[in-house]
């Protein structure tokens, strides 16, 4: 970063394991400012969502940061949860119920009070469905003068993980993405093609889950239910949607191309994909049909792993 004033973020979420990994960081990252949470139905029901994003904050002991309840089903598909995070979506660890609660407004009214609130341009950090974004931008679209930058998870160039091609964010609300992609701010698509390749080794892990601090604690715990399990005595963690903050604190630790990038809406087998043009010139449906916009978005295809794994820990620790 170049400046030593702290980055004003908001974080969109459907917490969620590695949304969890996200928050802890970007709480104790001294270089953010993290001036809201907004919920997301995603990896459960926006209520649980909404209860595992306080959870978090409790447990790592964050200062009173606004959480606000959002969409409860995408705009036009139905609720599809991931089974990968557990029954109650954050790893079924039994973690207390907790004691702080929810902000008095909704998600769209929350991001818009903090984002226009700001002394400086916000950097919005979604890292779930884009339902909650696409309503902001489309019911109070002046929004857009003062967000620095939208750095997403979310897509796939390579392969998809919900289908062959489509990553589970854009596939669980299509629409709301293509939105999104037409916000006109800077954007950058942390995808799975390096979303999945940030994996904090098993001594890390074992290391965290000893801790006695228990927000530290609870990082060690939910990387390990993450996996890859490589090693069942020392399981690894993959930082998923964190990488996605790492992104924002330090982009130079991901390579991105401008590319062309737009969210296949039609019915069947590639619904939800993001098709990124990475072809070094037209081809023949341009020389015959003419070229069409498209919006233009900063694509990670490189990430540097190390990098990201000891700035996530620096700051958890
Ligand atoms: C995304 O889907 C969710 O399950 C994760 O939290 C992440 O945001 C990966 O496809
Ligand atoms: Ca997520």
């Amino acid at each position: 970063m170049t400046t030593d004033r702290p980055l004003p973020v908001i974080i969109d979420c459907d917490t969620g394991i590695d949304d969890a990994l996200a928050l802890l960081f970007a709480i104790r990252h001294p270089g953010l400012d993290l001036r809201a949470v907004t919920c997301v139905a995603g990896n459960t029901d926006v209520d649980g969502v909404v209860r595992n994003t306080l959870t978090v904050l409790e447990q790592a002991g964050a200062p009173d940061i606004p959480v606000a309840r959002g969409a409860e089903r995408p705009l036009i598909e139905s609720v599809r949860r991931a089974p990968v995070h557990g029954q109650d979506g954050m790893g079924d660890l039994g973690l207390p119920a907790p004691a702080r609660t929810s902000a008095d407004m909704d998600a769209v009214t929350l991001l818009r009070r903090e984002i226009l609130a700001s002394p400086h341009p916000v950097t919005l950090i979604p890292t779930a469905p884009l339902t909650n974004i696409a309503l902001l931008l489309r019911t109070h679209p002046e929004v857009v003068r003062n967000i620095e930058r939208i750095v997403f998870m979310g897509g796939a160039v390579a392969t998809g993980n919900a289908t062959p091609v489509a990553e589970f964010n854009v596939w669980h609300d299509p629409e709301a993405a293509a939105i999104l992609l037409t916000a006109g701010v800077p954007i950058t698509m942390y995808g799975l093609d390096v979303f999945q390749r940030v994996v904090v080794p098993g001594p890390d892990v074992r290391r965290l889950r000893a801790s006695s601090e228990p927000g530290t604690r609870l990082a060690g715990e939910l990387l390990a239910h993450r996996g890859p399990v490589t090693d069942e005595q020392d399981p690894g963690g993959g930082l998923g949607d964190a990488g996605a903050v790492c992104a924002v604190v330090d982009p130079e630790g991901i390579t991105t191309e401008l590319l062309p990038v737009e969210v296949s809406l039609a019915p069947g087998p590639t619904r939800g994909q993001t098709v990124v043009d990475r072809r070094p010139r037209p081809g023949e449906a341009e020389i015959h049909h003419g070229t069409r916009e498209q919006p233009l978005l900063d694509v990670a295809l490189g990430v540097d792993v190390e990098r990201y794994v000891k700035l996530w820990l620096t700051a958890v620790e």
